[in-house]
């Protein structure tokens, strides 16, 4: 494959190599095979700091075996190394020549995908996310599932996986027994007029009706089991409320930009046709045990707070089946059907017992197997700005068309204070990519396990780890590049060697131009982090680090006024570079990068 030609192998992956081998010459095998601790370090450019662990376990003096691996780092002929020495109590500092680094970043400056090599082909990724409720609106509860889960489909992906996106819908149950009874006993309301707001209202008189009136309940109990027997006046209604919620959704995720389509939307009555089917399996491998009328599944070391074992509850005693089941059905299906062999849930993290009963039931069925993951990718809580679960001011459930309401209005003023000299819709146009950006970096750089306050005005700023600042850093290397095409044009040499960036080898780098370097060559190993980790803040702190060091550089490092030729041309170089990968990232976190704001 063409791509893979062009795969760019990073000089700390190089070093790591490296060292690993002198270990291998230097140590018995039992410990030669063990991490040899590469970092970057600020006094050289790598640190290897394997020999103060392993000196204990061979008996050496630290420093005297981190000279042994010096020496044999020193006799391996390595093209890109320009010293390595012992310091402090045994630690190896590593430098690289500045034409190794500039032959690397030509590489990945030649390649589309920055020389990023597609570690991840070998997986068919099935990414269960957002997963909203029908009849309730997306809420603040579905920023975090919905960004996390689309972001890590886009970084998969683009490392080559074959990705199957899934909206596990809450669109089946008992609650939508109540919700069409009332539409049926409403016959001149049409709620259709007023869209899902007015289901939400419905739902909550529904569920108030439900509470109060017990002829009601008993009403709306008979409906369930004529919607589950298939009764058509039901279906039609249901029918109905399913696809009023399903455009309201779509349009949330069209204005957040996430790559959910209705086609994606396989909800929870998806798998009503198999839970009988799954039961059956489950309990002719006798891993259902009744327990009060009820099949359940249940686990030695899954125990409730009075130490009894927790059930997962398979089938109700009424015989009706709840949430559980489903899921099973689901990861039967995403295993056999769409023949996923890393299954992931990006839900919230108060679900982390049911999602450990429901993997453990599906690999004592023999779902999963050992070539086959499950993995809960669980998320915080997002607090409002007192640090206390977010609510609106009366209570309720924060929308989310309300958060990117108020994230655009602060853009909005934020952008209208600045001088751009930009036309009022193309202002606008900012405005909406920045809200949005700032909404989905802020929620993507922190580690996904953590609460957050969300706070609009922190968020929307120029400054500090935003993603404003990050598209910001964007158009600033735009203007720079903008600037340097109008230069070669008025030059009249439009198509000269500007016109192509390239690096120059032999020209000596300056620290800021070094560290700058050095963080573009990290990039493929950040993606594979994400992918390992399922965290995509370390996607996003990479980025603040590559959006600083660049700053750092460019105040300190003329570009279009650099002293010689060869320094100015590996100066737009590294900025077309830095751009590209701006972009390629921000784009894989699900933000778009603009040319100006
Ligand atoms: N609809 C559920 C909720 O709002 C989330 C579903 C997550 N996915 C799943 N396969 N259980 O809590």
């Amino acid at each position: 494959m063409a791509e893979q030609a062009q795969q760019v192998r990073s000089l700390a992956d190089e070093v790591e190599a490296a060292v690993a081998a002198a270990m291998g010459e230097a140590l018995p095998a039992e410990l030669a095979n063990t991490d040899p601790l590469v970092r970057r370090s600020d006094r050289a450019d790598f640190q290897s700091n394997a020999a103060l662990p392993l000196a204990r376990r061979t008996g050496l003096r630290p420093r005297d075996l981190a000279a042994t691996l010096r020496d044999r780092l020193a006799g391996q002929g390595l093209p890109w190394l320009t010293s390595v020495e012992v310091s402090g109590p045994g630690f190896l500092n590593i430098s690289l020549s500045d034409a190794a680094l500039l032959e690397r970043l030509a590489a990945r400056l030649a390649d589309p995908r920055l020389g990023v090599p597609p570690t991840q082909t070998s997986q068919r990724v099935v990414v269960d996310y957002s997963a909203p409720n029908v009849a309730r609106e997306l809420h603040v509860g579905h920023l975090r599932s919905t960004l996390i889960g689309d972001a890590l489909v886009r970084v998969l992906g683009f490392l080559g996986a074959e990705v199957v996106r899934q909206n596990h819908i809450g669109d089946w149950g008992t609650q939508f027994g109540m919700l069409i009874q009332h539409i049926l006993e409403r016959p001149g309301w049409d709620w259709r007029t007023e869209g899902v707001s007015a289901l939400q209202a419905l739902y909550r008189s529904a569920q108030e009706a439900f509470n109060a009136d017990p002829a009601f309940k008993e009403r709306a109990q008979r409906r369930v089991v004529a919607l589950q027997a298939g009764d058509e006046e039901s279906t039609a209604v249901w029918r109905e409320i399913v696809g009023e919620s399903q455009r309201a959704f779509q349009r949330v995720y069209e204005r957040l930009g996430v790559l959910l389509t209705p086609e994606d939307v396989k909800g929870e009555s998806f798998y009503n046709p198999w839970l009988n089917d799954v039961v059956a399996e489950l309990r002719d491998k006798g891993i259902l045990q009744e327990s009060q009328g009820a099949l359940v599944v249940f686990f030695d070391d899954i125990l409730g707070p009075d130490d009894q074992p927790v059930p997962l509850l398979v089938r109700k005693r009424d015989g009706g089946f709840g949430y559980a089941a489903t899921d099973l059905a689901t990861i039967r299906y995403s295993i056999r059907e769409l023949k996923g062999t890393r299954l992931l849930y990006a839900v919230d993290a108060r679900q982390a017992q049911h999602f450990e009963m429901v993997f453990r039931t599906a690999r004592r069925a023999g779902w999963l197997t050992d070539g086959t993951e499950a993995v809960h990718v669980k998320n915080g809580t997002v607090n409002g700005p007192d640090g206390r679960p977010f609510r609106t001011r009366a209570g309720g459930t924060v929308r989310l068309a309300d958060l990117l309401d108020d994230a655009l209005d602060r853009a909005r003023q934020i952008i209208a204070e600045r001088e751009t000299g930009l036309a009022p819709a193309e202002l606008e146009e900012i405005a909406r990519v920045a809200s949005v950006g700032a909404v989905k970096y802020a929620e993507l750089s922190t580690s996904r396990l953590k609460d957050y306050a969300f706070d609009v005005a922190r968020m929307v700023s120029f400054s500090g780890q935003t993603g404003v600042y990050l598209q910001y850093t964007h158009t600033r290397i735009s203007s720079i590049l903008r600037r340097s095409e109008a230069e070669a044009k008025a030059r009249a040499r439009a198509n000269a060697t500007e016109a192509t960036p390239r690096f120059v080898p032999d020209v000596p780098l300056q620290p800021v131009e070094r560290a700058l370097a050095l963080l573009l060559d990290e990039f493929a190993a950040t993606l594979n982090a994400v992918a390992a980790t399922l965290e995509p803040h370390r996607l996003a702190a990479y980025l603040y680090a590559l959006a600083k060091a660049f700053t750092d550089f460019y105040e300190s490092c003329p570009v279009l006024k650099a002293d010689t030729p060869g320094s100015r041309a590996n100066r737009l170089a590294l900025c077309h570079l830095t751009r590209a990968t701006l972009a390629r990232g921000l784009g894989l976190l699900g933000i778009t990068a603009p040319e100006r704001m």
